[in-house]
């Protein structure tokens, strides 16, 4: 498993990330909001990504809870990024949207909320490289696992069959509930890591928990 860290509630974002490339979490996970998708708005102003991509030595992983990805896929351009995962739930063009980030150069990853039927990915597993399963409402950082996302894992892993797509899970995991989700790829961690004062150390936990 790799972690992906989500500095949406650090106050000093720059800070942490020089602070996470000294870790070994192998993302920087970006929860890009845009008050719409989600009521909350948060690096919906790619300067900041900017800034952070120039410090960071882990690759981004961009989360897109936003109504309209195009429009933000249109802005990102030369930055250390692997995957753009975008919801859906949005009420877009979905294949056009994955074959822009593709077009790229990036991996693109599609995201579901907790209470979103699995049954939607399934036209579009031939064309993504990840899945994100959101183990909280999409948001805010700091909020409860829902444990009926063990269960989705499952099902989502027999829905995927052999395809090579990576399975993300995103939300409320701490070293109590990473134990939960042990057999995906990627599990996205913000407060655990970022509400103390030695990522590494919070890191290392997470990895001592996962079996
Ligand atoms: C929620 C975000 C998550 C969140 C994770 O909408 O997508 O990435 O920041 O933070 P924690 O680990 O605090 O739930
Ligand atoms: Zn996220």
């Amino acid at each position: 498993m790799k972690i992906s860290t989500s500095i949406l509630s650090c106050e000093d974002r720059i800070k942490a990330v020089l602070e996470l490339n000294r870790t070994r979490s192998s993302y920087i996970h970006i929860d890009v909001m845009d008050g719409k998708f989600v009521d909350n708005v948060q690096f919906h102003d790619f300067f900041e990504i900017k800034k952070i991509n120039d410090v960071s030595k882990r690759r981004l992983d961009i989360h897109l809870m936003v109504d309209n990805p195009q429009k933000y896929v249109e802005k990102i351009n030369d930055m250390n990024i692997e995957f753009i995962t975008f919801h859906v739930e949005v009420e877009k063009d979905i294949d056009k949207i994955i074959k822009s980030i593709h077009d790229k150069g990036y991996k693109v990853g599609l995201a579901i909320k907790p209470e979103t039927d699995i049954k939607v990915l399934e036209k579009y597993l031939d064309a993504i490289d990840l899945i994100l399963l959101m183990s909280v409402e999409p948001g805010y950082g700091g909020q409860k696992f829902i444990e009926s996302t063990v269960d989705k894992i499952s099902n989502v892993k027999r829905l995927v069959g052999d395809r090579n797509i990576l399975i993300e899970v995103d939300g409320g995991i701490n070293d109590k509930t990473i134990c939960k989700v042990s057999d995906v790829d990627i599990a996205v961690v913000g407060s655990f890591i970022i509400n103390s004062d030695d990522y590494a150390k919070r890191v290392e936990y997470l990895f001592e928990n996962v079996d």
